[in-house]
């Protein structure tokens, strides 16, 4: 393969990309996505503020041209994502309880049954879990309405597009950590439980090594019977060997089904100055693509 996409699909995976809608009519920024990628995901347009900003008013234009964009020229979609502590609504920030709950399993209904049959896999619920070495959940106003809420968040998506992967997705779970391992014993939970579960993201925003056992960490998760994928790629100072290892990982375990990168452009990264991505702001390729298209 001579691209991202086409490389990554001879080895049935793909390789894509988060993209905004305001970079839609910045014909570089297009001609790279068009030509390097073959799936997206929102960076922005299908969280929680920008899809019902205002409590049952559903907003998904930007979404759809994302979607649209994507499907029309063969790309798939993941979908991010329904709930997270982050980006939500100021209505949602001021509410608690049943109330809360009530209104974030419809938030989740509504939006997966608005792209049903369109998403590939669902960020259903984003960094949940807590850093450091408690092991444990967040605290969050999601989390204080009971800790059943992802699994109930998870059934929900399930009903409204059973079609669609759905995924958990977190930060610092690159390597065998206590956060990892939390999460690792929430979806072996939910597994023998048969709470619908089919796929654990690894954000990997990463400094500019990858942990050593970044590859088996994925592995044990994938052997828990999920898939799994690298969600939001982006490397300090876009460290080469970092980029091929990470490569190199998600081929060595089966079930790693794909890798995002976080943006196009160093300059349309949300990292500002530390130039994490594979393309430098001109749009010219940098020494970790050649990294990674070697590697693919
Ligand atoms: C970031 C976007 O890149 C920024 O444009 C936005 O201002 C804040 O969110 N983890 C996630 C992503 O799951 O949604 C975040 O995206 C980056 C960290």
């Amino acid at each position: 393969g001579t691209t991202l996409g086409q490389a990554a699909a001879e080895k049935g995976r793909y390789y894509g990309a988060a993209v905004g809608t305001y970079k839609f009519n910045d014909t570089t920024y297009m001609n790279l996505v068009n030509r390097e990628f073959n799936s997206l995901v929102a960076e922005n347009e299908m969280k929680w503020d920008a899809t019902e900003p205002q409590q049952g008013r559903f907003t998904y234009t930007n979404g759809d041209r994302i979607v649209s964009h994507a499907l029309s020229r063969g790309m798939t979609v993941r979908g991010h994502t329904l709930l997270w502590h982050a980006q939500q609504p100021d209505w949602a920030k001021n509410m608690s309880g049943s109330a809360l709950r009530n209104a974030a399993i419809n938030h989740v209904t509504q939006v997966a049954t608005h792209f049903r049959g369109q998403i590939y896999a669902w960020d259903v619920v984003n960094e949940a879990f807590a850093d450091g070495g408690s092991g444990g959940r967040r605290d969050s106003n999601l989390q204080r309405t009971g800790n059943d809420w992802i699994e109930a968040a998870f059934r929900a998506a399930r009903a409204a597009d059973p079609n669609a992967k759905l995924c958990y997705n977190d930060y610092n779970t690159d390597g065998i950590n206590a956060k990892s391992t939390g999460i690792y014993n929430m979806v072996r939970d939910f597994k023998s439980r048969g709470v619908p579960i089919d796929c654990v993201g690894f954000q990997s925003h990463l400094g500019s090594s990858v942990p050593g056992d970044y590859q088996a960490n994925l592995q044990r998760f994938a052997d828990l019977g999920v898939d799994v994928q690298i969600t939001e790629l982006d490397i300090l100072q876009a460290n080469a060997n970092a980029y091929a290892a990470v490569t190199r990982a998600c081929l060595a375990v089966s079930r790693c089904t794909g890798i995002t990168v976080w943006g196009v452009r160093d300059c349309d990264s949300w990292r500002g100055g530390d130039n994490a991505l594979l393309f430098d702001c001109s749009g010219n390729k940098k020494a970790a693509y050649n990294a990674v298209l070697d590697t693919l």
